[in-house]
């Protein structure tokens, strides 16, 4: 562990260190000799991913973030006076302008005094923490660098105990895990909430298939330079010699499982080397390597996920479009 103070109420804690290069190391080594071939999303978010995914969140073609943040504008007084709560840990913090409204409206109900921001973009977790700890006066901020599919212990215990807090899962994040992974995150989540905590998830929602993929397939390319951006991961941090242009970017609603997928697909045979990990991998002309999955939800596919994670839904609520969800749940 790292701590950094920069200011007398932040707080940085990384818990990403050699075994996290090992972690993009290991999804490698164990995606790129599947015979599918398949990389998870999080190695999406360095510095530059984390800008370009900044840049998708304001393109047209995009509405999830418009659209949540719409409902968290509308709502978040009522969020905050519901659960009364003084913190709001962030679990793939990114950006600062959701826990901004939420925050303000801890502010305004006079109940706010910590935010706890969990990200593997140290960049952007030290860059927002350092914003909203000089916007709000009375907040403390105690951030953690870290994987929240690793590192949810090391997640902060609340600063007055039993204090009310919010456990927030924002942007559709859920939606990039494969339904038993989804499941067994939600219980793991849950386990951080006490009896007066609440989980505030949000979800993209099923619809028309064309706005779907419209939003993942950019006219201006930004979503397919971000997809392309896992391989300068690759190639920097494992030494490897992708040629990212040499890949498509692809993107398509998978009806029956209801998530966009997001391919890259070699425009001719490409032979890789991984130096780092002394292995070569061979792409067919045409094959593919699956880089996200991104479900879009029902309320009912929410509430059964609930359910087996041991959660129970408390309120839903929509954009005026219907395109996003934001619930709010408790531990069963
Ligand atoms: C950050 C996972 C919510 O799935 O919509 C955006 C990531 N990928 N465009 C999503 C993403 C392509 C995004 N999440």
């Amino acid at each position: 562990m790292r701590t950094t103070a920069d200011s007398p109420e932040v707080q940085i804690d990384s818990f990403l260190s050699e075994a996290d290069e090992r972690s993009l190391a290991n999804d490698v080594l164990d995606g790129l000799t599947r015979p599918f071939k398949e990389i998870p999303p999080k190695h999406f978010y360095d510095a530059r991913g984390s800008e370009l995914f900044e840049r998708i969140c304001a393109l047209p073609e995009y509405y999830p973030t418009r659209a949540e943040r719409q409902i968290l504008l509308a709502h978040a007084d009522q969020i905050v006076s519901a659960t009364g709560a003084s913190e709001l840990v962030e679990l793939g913090s990114g950006s600062p302008e959701k826990a901004r409204i939420l925050l303000d409206a801890m502010s305004r109900a006079g109940t706010l005094r910590r935010y706890v921001p969990v990200d593997v973009s140290q960049s952007a977790l030290e860059a927002s923490a350092l914003e909203l700890a000089d916007e709000f006066e009375e907040l403390s901020v105690h951030g953690v660098i870290g994987d929240f599919e690793r590192h949810l212990a090391r997640v902060p215990p609340s600063a007055i105990g039993g204090a009310p807090r919010i456990v927030a899962l924002l942007g559709g994040t859920i939606g990039n895990f494969l339904p038993g992974t989804r499941r067994r995150l939600l219980r793991e989540i849950g386990r951080l909430l006490g009896p007066h905590d609440r989980l505030l998830l949000g979800t993209d929602l099923v619809k028309d298939p064309a706005v779907l993929e419209a939003a993942y397939d950019d006219a201006d390319g930004v979503t397919a330079a971000f997809n392309r951006n896992v391989l300068h991961v690759i190639n920097r941090e494992l030494g490897a010699d992708f040629v990212p242009d040499a890949f498509e970017h692809i993107a398509f609603f998978d009806r029956r499982h209801e998530w966009i997928e997001m391919r890259l697909r070699a425009r001719r045979p490409c032979s890789v080397l991984v130096a780092g990990l002394g292995l070569r991998v061979e792409f067919a002309a045409g094959e593919e390597l699956r880089t996200e999955i991104s479900a879009k939800f029902t309320r009912p596919r929410v509430e059964a996920d609930f359910r087996a994670a041991g959660l129970g839904l408390e309120r839903w609520y929509t954009d005026r479009g219907g395109l996003f969800a934001l619930s709010l749940a408790r531990r069963l």
